[in-house]
């Protein structure tokens, strides 16, 4: 509890409404992640996020819904079409001109395009199709473009980012800008960038979204938690998204 103090003792007045800034040197999670948690992430053959991704890849290219027809119908090589993609995500789909990131990406595709039902937020079928989409970039840098269409998703994103909230009292950027590399609990704390989402996590025992990492950070902080999938999180999704550019996808990442 006593870094917690430490926390509360450097936090600072309100930031809402302030100039959003992106932490310097930027640093990816995996920078302050255990030598173990390393090693699995970055080799392919004992990373247990891979398991996810093969299951993406192998969904990839079955038939799904009343159409009949796979992903790979339409989109052919992954390897090919899907490079690039996550990088850009999330952002405005001209359709329905909702914020969509990439799972409800492809929950559009399942419905629309497949006559499919969309898939649970948090299935490993999901996660999975995520996963092996994200994976086409790795290495590509994120680079989401705030403009007219999405402004008002950004500003509402750094809004909350910068907003104090739960019992506790804190932003997220106490913790992610103010104090990342210190100690809090068992953890060592980030700048917190979404870059590497889906991960698997070692505490989850499986793998979880980027919004289940956010949840539990609501929780961390006793705040009330946006559901998955919600336009909350969609919003603080693309805020992060813009602030961790200059980081590369390392999708799918592992965590502790
Ligand atoms: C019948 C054709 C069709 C099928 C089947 C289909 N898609 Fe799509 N997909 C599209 C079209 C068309 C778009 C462009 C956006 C739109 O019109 O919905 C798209 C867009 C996308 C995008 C965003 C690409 C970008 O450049 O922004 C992703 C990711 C995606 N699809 C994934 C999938 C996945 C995963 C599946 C299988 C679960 C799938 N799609 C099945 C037609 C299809
Ligand atoms: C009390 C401190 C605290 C607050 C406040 C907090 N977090 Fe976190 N957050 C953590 C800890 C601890 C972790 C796990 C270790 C790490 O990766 O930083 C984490 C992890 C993350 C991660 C995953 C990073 C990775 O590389 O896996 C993201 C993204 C994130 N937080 C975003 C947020 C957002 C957005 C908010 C505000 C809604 C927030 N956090 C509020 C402490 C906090």
């Amino acid at each position: 509890m006593c870094s917690i103090t430490i926390l509360l003792a450097a936090g600072a007045s309100l930031v809402h409404g302030a100039q959003p800034f992106r932490p310097q040197p930027l640093k990816s999670g995996i920078e302050f992640s255990s030598a173990e948690v390393r090693a699995l992430q970055h080799d392919d053959f004992s990373s247990p996020a891979m398991l996810w991704a093969t299951r993406g890849e192998k969904l990839w290219s079955e038939s799904a819904g009343a159409s009949g027809k796979s992903c790979a119908s339409c989109h052919q090589d992954a390897r090919a079409s899907m490079k690039g993609v996550t990088p850009r995500y999330p952002q405005i789909d001209p359709g329905t001109a909702r914020l969509v990131n990439i799972e409800g990406r492809i929950n559009q595709c399942r419905t629309r395009h497949q006559q499919a039902a969309a898939l649970g937020y948090e299935s490993d079928d999901l996660l999975g199709l995520t996963a092996y989409v994200g994976m086409q970039s790795r290495g590509l840098p994120l680079n989401v473009v705030i403009d007219t269409q999405n402004r008002r998703h950004f500003e509402r994103g750094r809004d909350m980012y910068y907003t104090r909230m739960g019992q506790m009292d804190l932003a997220c950027t106490h913790c992610h800008d103010r104090n990342f590399g210190r100690k809090l609990l068992n953890d060592t704390i980030s700048q917190g960038h979404g870059n590497p989402y889906p991960v698997y996590r070692l505490e989850w025992q499986t793998m979880g979204s980027l919004h289940r990492r956010l949840r539990a950070c609501f929780f961390g902080v006793r705040a009330e938690r946006p559901a998955a999938g919600s336009q909350d999180l969609l919003d603080l999704e693309l805020f992060l998204a813009w602030r961790a550019q200059g980081l590369t996808v390392e999708t799918p990442g592992v965590r502790k």
